[in-house]
């Protein structure tokens, strides 16, 4: 299928990062599972049409599920969700007839909690990797919080630090539309984003000062890790363009070596990502 120009999103340097990031993991990882004879599963969450336009070079480049696919050893299966129905349909023409391929058209929040996470068990002995990669804040907390305590996902996860900072963020917090301070709870699962994100020690002209990205990023992880239970959460990556902090990978697992491997990649990618 040849898709026209306007279905496809035109993607930054620091998308082009994440995707080689993912896709190096999503190797690593198969190899590993493999090897330990362990069923695994791929899922992308906010899966894109399959295919993305770099805005570097206007070329073509396979999104996330692309590369998923291109991974061997194979994953078991694959699942892929857009609540957008023309990019579920390139999805679609993406899996062709292939029997290890499920396409979703819906609201990931829900077709993960109610579909996907139940066949994933400590007991069924099933691994997944799980990429969460939403815009902005279209992510429910819910989901991450069921992703660690399961015990048997690895999540990447794209924090919209700019979404935050954009809409729910601002320096003077009485001026924020309650409505964007929901998606922020619904995002961070309560309301202590509110104490994270402004300091209560320095007030600049009466106003509680804003607190950096740094500390917002580092809160959250600490979520991830105690309320969540991950048991591994490196320290993010922030993916750069050239003005700011467009957002922050975060990798969350329960192994060491997981750990280990996602450090020695981020490692190779810091510093990239601030060309645009
Ligand atoms: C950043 S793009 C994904 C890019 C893709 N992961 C990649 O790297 O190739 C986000 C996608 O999420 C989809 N989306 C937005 N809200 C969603 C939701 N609640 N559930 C599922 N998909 C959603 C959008 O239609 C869009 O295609």
């Amino acid at each position: 299928m040849t898709p026209p120009f306007s279905e496809f999103d035109e993607i930054g340097y620091w998308s082009e990062i994440k995707l080689e990031i993912v896709r190096d993991y999503a190797s690593a990882y198969s190899r590993i599972l493999t090897s330990k004879k362990l069923p695994h599963i791929y899922i992308d969450a906010f899966a894109g049409a399959g295919q993305h336009i770099s805005r570097q070079t206007g070329d073509f480049i396979p999104g996330s599920p692309q590369n998923a696919l291109n991974v061997s050893p194979p994953f078991r299966e694959y699942h892929f969700i857009d609540l957008n129905a023309e990019k579920a349909g390139y999805l679609q023409g993406l899996a062709g007839n292939r029997f290890d391929v499920r396409i979703y058209e819906g609201d990931c929040n829900d077709v993960l909690v109610d579909q996907i996470f139940p066949t994933l068990q400590y007991e069924s002995y099933r691994q997944a990797l799980c990429l969460l990669d939403p815009y902005g804040l279209d992510l429910k907390w819910e989901v991450m919080f069921q992703a660690g305590q399961l015990g048997t996902i690895d999540m990447f996860l794209n924090f919209p630090v700019m979404d935050m900072n954009r809409n729910a963020l601002w320096r003077n917090p009485d001026k924020v539309s309650p409505g964007q301070a929901r998606r922020m709870t619904r995002f961070w699962g309560d309301e202590s984003w509110r104490s994270v994100a402004y300091s209560t020690t320095g007030h600049l002209f009466g106003l509680p000062e804003k607190e950096s990205n740094e500390t917002i990023a580092e809160a959250f992880r600490e979520r991830l890790v105690k309320v969540a239970g991950f048991k591994r959460v490196p320290v993010p990556l922030p993916m750069r363009n050239s003005r700011a902090i467009v957002y922050y990978l975060f990798f969350a697992s329960q192994v060491d070596v997981a750990e280990n491997i996602v450090n020695d990649i981020f490692t190779k990618h810091r510093g990239r990502g601030r060309s645009e």
